[in-house]
């Protein structure tokens, strides 16, 4: 089966675009400053692939030949979907948003505009980014789904942007937590001498988890109402972590081989603030080696879904391909 990888990433942003212009609240609407710093960075230029990935993970759950053909789900995206899409990217956007301030990584470009406290000021990006994480949840429990699966995904989502790191609070959620936990150590690790291991548990952390949470999530949601075997759904996080690992592993490498305009954010900052990144221990070279390798073994735990895969093993591809 081949793919048009590129139709795939158009498509899945013009869909997550249309829901995200539903979902915020209209630049119109006071107050005014706060709605269109959320506006500026949500809608600045981003790839979409949380969303994308998602929305994939659905459509492949909803389409594979475990149900019999009076109860498989029509071909393409699930109904309601792409509020969970357009949720996942306003967790994203508000963890930009707070990753740019001063008191973290300290960025003026982001999407290839300057970043919302640049334009906003501080105390309206900050709180920009706490309106897009509580309106990202109100978003989630009105989804049209079982209230099971709604709070199933409302838990993994909690957790996997929360503040473990490591396999802590990971109870019977399945998912790695956790965004702030990666970010904390992100920040604390600035200008020491990085090992493997902590390299490795903030990658999984502070990217790795919010990947893998919108794939686990997207499966939770397309297979809602047929139910899916819990191998299965174990197939899908291992499919997300090892593809989460990659993309933040990418992200290093292209700090430090591409151009700010290339980037649309500042390029080699990483080196010049000293971060613990997987270059920095590995070197080039065997980074991209490993982000390769993470890729196949990501290939290898979709294999029982057959063709249906193919759109999410090529998004797989494509995030360590990118060049931005
Ligand atoms: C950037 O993510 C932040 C990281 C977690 C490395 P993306 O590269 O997906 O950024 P956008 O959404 O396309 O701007
Ligand atoms: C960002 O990591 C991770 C989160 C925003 C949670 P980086 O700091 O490497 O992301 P960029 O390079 O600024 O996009
Ligand atoms: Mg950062
Ligand atoms: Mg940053
Ligand atoms: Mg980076």
């Amino acid at each position: 089966m081949t793919i048009d990888v590129q139709s795939i990433l158009k498509t899945g942003a013009a869909i997550t675009d249309a829901a995200l212009e539903r979902l915020l609240p209209a630049a119109t609407i006071e107050p005014y400053s706060i709605h269109r710093a959320m506006r500026h960075s949500t809608f600045a230029g981003g790839k979409r692939l949380r969303p994308i990935l998602c929305m994939e993970a659905a459509k492949m759950v909803a389409s594979t030949d475990f149900y019999p053909p009076e109860e498989a789900a029509p071909a393409g995206h699930p109904e309601g979907v792409a509020n969970l899409a357009a949720a996942l990217e306003m967790l994203h956007t508000y963890s930009l948003i707070h990753d740019d301030l001063p008191a973290l990584d300290n960025d003026d470009l982001r999407r290839g505009q300057p970043t919302c406290h640049v334009v906003f000021g501080e105390a309206t990006a900050i709180l920009a980014g706490d309106a897009l994480q509580t309106l990202a949840f109100q978003t989630i429990a009105s989804l049209p789904a079982p209230p099971e699966a709604v709070v199933a995904i409302l838990r993994k989502i909690s957790l996997s942007i929360g503040t473990g790191i490591g396999r802590w609070g990971d109870h019977d959620t399945g998912i790695a937590p956790g965004m702030i936990g990666g970010q904390v150590v992100d920040i604390e690790s600035e200008g020491t001498k990085p090992t493997p291991d902590l390299v490795e548990a903030i990658h999984r952390a502070k990217t790795g988890a919010l990947i893998t949470v919108s794939i686990v999530a997207g499966a939770i949601y397309g297979s809602s109402r047929h139910g899916l075997p819990s191998s299965y759904h174990e197939r899908i996080r291992t499919f997300g972590e090892k593809a989460g690992l990659a993309f933040q592993i990418v992200d290093d490498v292209l700090d430090m081989t591409q151009s700010s305009e290339e980037l649309g954010k500042t390029a080699g900052k990483d080196t010049a603030t000293d971060k613990a990144t997987w270059p920095a221990v590995f070197g080039i070279e065997q980074s991209k080696h490993d982000a390769a390798e993470l890729i196949a073994d990501a290939f290898a735990a979709l294999e029982p879904f057959g063709d249906a895969a193919t759109p999410l093993k090529s998004l797989a591809q494509y995030l360590v391909e990118r060049t931005h």
